[in-house]
């Protein structure tokens, strides 16, 4: 069966789809959530986060990497997959240096909207409080690694949005980092500005920018007051609910 004009079956519902398309990217298109992080439909899928975990014919797979066909029953809606995230987003809290109250980003955080989406009431895996660095030089960004996820939207941002490879994942496990293209390997000296789409396509609170963070109050912001799983994925700048 060609799939132009083919459609699919999430929670029963049905979910029109076109050749090529990821059943995240399809869903997503016809305003059905699916937790996510390390996916948005401008740039490549990296599968890395699983967040997305969809059961397909008895199987565990990521929707942001697994293509759409036709007639196929995905679920994602269950009380199963919701403790497998949860668990997830427990692993991401525990392995970096995630402190809400003193962030920034709070209640513009995906991370943190989806551990309350998700009923997170404690870390469950010992944190580990790693030691990650920042880095101030740039004049409009700061990247404070202790936030960061490696979901590596900012890496694929700047390659195939912004066309400037500003930054990179480097490492493996718990040696993984962000690394800068520049010769002195700090952030100020790469070609990296405020405009660039990199500057506001992190989920969490890893690339901030200098100024502006407060233009709306803490406890005011897309989450402090609409969960995830009603509003998406949305960046602290989007004001009409348009979830990427
Ligand atoms: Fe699919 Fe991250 S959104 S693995």
């Amino acid at each position: 069966m060609n799939s132009k004009g083919s459609y699919f079956f999430l929670d029963g519902v049905r979910i029109p789809f076109s050749e090529g398309d990821s059943i995240l990217a399809a869903a997503q298109r016809e305003k059905h959530y699916i937790p996510h992080l390390c996916f948005h439909p401008s740039v490549s899928a990296h599968g890395s986060c699983r967040l997305c975990t969809v059961k397909l014919d008895g199987h565990w797979v990521a929707a942001c990497t697994q293509p759409a066909k036709p007639l196929i029953q995905v679920t994602s809606n269950s009380p199963e997959l919701d403790k497998k995230r949860l668990r997830l987003i427990q692993l991401l809290f525990a392995e970096g240096n995630h402190y809400c109250p003193s962030c920034e980003i709070s209640g513009n955080c995906q991370l943190q909207a989806l551990a309350y989406d998700l009923g997170m009431t404690h870390y469950h895996f010992p944190p580990l409080y790693p030691t990650r660095s920042q880095d101030g030089t740039h004049p409009d960004l700061f990247i404070d690694q202790d936030r960061c996820i490696y979901c590596g939207l900012c890496e694929r941002t700047s390659n195939q949005l912004d066309g400037k490879d500003t930054m990179a994942l480097s490492g493996r496990g718990p040696t993984t980092k962000l690394i800068f293209n520049s010769s002195s390997g700090e952030m100020g000296d790469t070609l990296a500005n405020s405009h660039d789409q990199l500057a506001h396509i992190c989920p969490v609170g890893c690339i901030l920018n200098k100024k502006g963070n407060y233009s709306v109050a803490i406890g005011q912001r897309h989450y402090d007051h609409t969960p995830i799983h009603v509003i998406g994925n949305l960046r602290p700048e989007q004001k009409n609910n348009e979830p990427d």
